[in-house]
């Protein structure tokens, strides 16, 4: 480990994320109290937390997009993040899209888009994509990083019930291919569940809740125990009620 630099980002090589006491503030609001995080690599870990606690801001932290007031924060040089939307240049063709900012390998970016299932595509304008498209796109420019962190932000917030289910295959899948650490915001506790090892809530501005998530993979929604820590998680999100032992709904927002 490197030594401890107040506000300081750094570049870890014995645990993929390592944060301590990560602070930050806008317009002399704190948004992060003293956040402490540890992802060891190759983890997957995910991100809860009510609309405004500061999910994005710990993420865009951990890209280098921006710096904390104060405390550490170590993360691998290779990462990559996907946001909400896929952020496409719609002057560039798909595949000068996803080796944006690198050498133009036209052969790599075709790899890449191969591995999310969008080959055909790499010739095409993003405006011709569709939203799930748009986010594949997206994620093979993150993957053609080879990034030892991943860093997704509700990727698959606004895509249909289908194509979200879909995406979270494939995002299992690039993960065991890759295994790259990742850490994935999202507001559905189903998706938590489904593809985390291990599951953070967060609140008022730091981590208020770290459960392992040992269900076995592939897994299903009737696994033992998996209805149970489903609850938990809602109750830590204040959406069921203490006692409340019937089953919520399926696709359990939280917002
Ligand atoms: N650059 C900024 N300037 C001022 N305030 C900011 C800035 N970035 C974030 N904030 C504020 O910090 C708080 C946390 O924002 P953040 O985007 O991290 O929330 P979030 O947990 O990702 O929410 P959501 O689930 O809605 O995406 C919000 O109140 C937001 O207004
Ligand atoms: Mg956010």
């Amino acid at each position: 480990m490197a030594p401890l630099v107040s506000g300081a980002i750094m570049a870890s090589r014995t645990s993929a994320v390592s944060v301590h006491g990560a602070t930050r503030s806008f317009v002399g609001r704190q948004v992060l109290r003293a956040v402490d995080l540890e992802i060891a690599p190759g983890e997957f870990v995910v991100l809860l937390g009510a609309s405004g606690c500061g999910k994005t801001t710990l993420l865009r932290l951990l890209a280098g997009l921006d710096r904390p007031d104060d405390g550490r924060i170590q993360v691998p040089e290779r990462r990559s993040v996907v946001f909400q939307d896929a952020r496409l240049l719609p002057w560039r063709r798909v595949w000068r899209n996803v080796v944006l900012g690198l050498p133009r390998d036209r052969a790599r970016a075709g790899i890449a888009l191969d591995e999310v299932g969008l080959g055909a595509r790499a010739d095409d304008w993003p405006g011709t994509l569709s939203g799930g498209e748009a986010q594949r796109a997206a994620l093979a420019r993150a993957l053609v990083r080879q990034p030892e962190l991943l860093l997704l932000d509700e990727p698959f917030a606004a895509l249909d019930a289908l194509t979200r289910l879909r995406m979270q295959q494939l995002v299992l899948d690039l993960w065991r291919a890759h295994g790259p650490a990742v850490l994935l915001v999202t507001h559905d506790v189903d998706e938590a569940l489904m593809l985390a090892d291990r599951v953070l809530v967060m609140r008022e501005g730091s981590i208020a809740v770290d459960v392992p998530v040992r269900f076995e993979r592939p897994r299903a929604r009737v696994a033992p125990g998996f209805e149970r820590l489903r609850h938990q998680l809602l109750q830590e999100l204040g959406v069921a009620a203490a006692g409340h032992d019937e089953p919520v709904s399926l696709r359990a927002a939280v917002s």
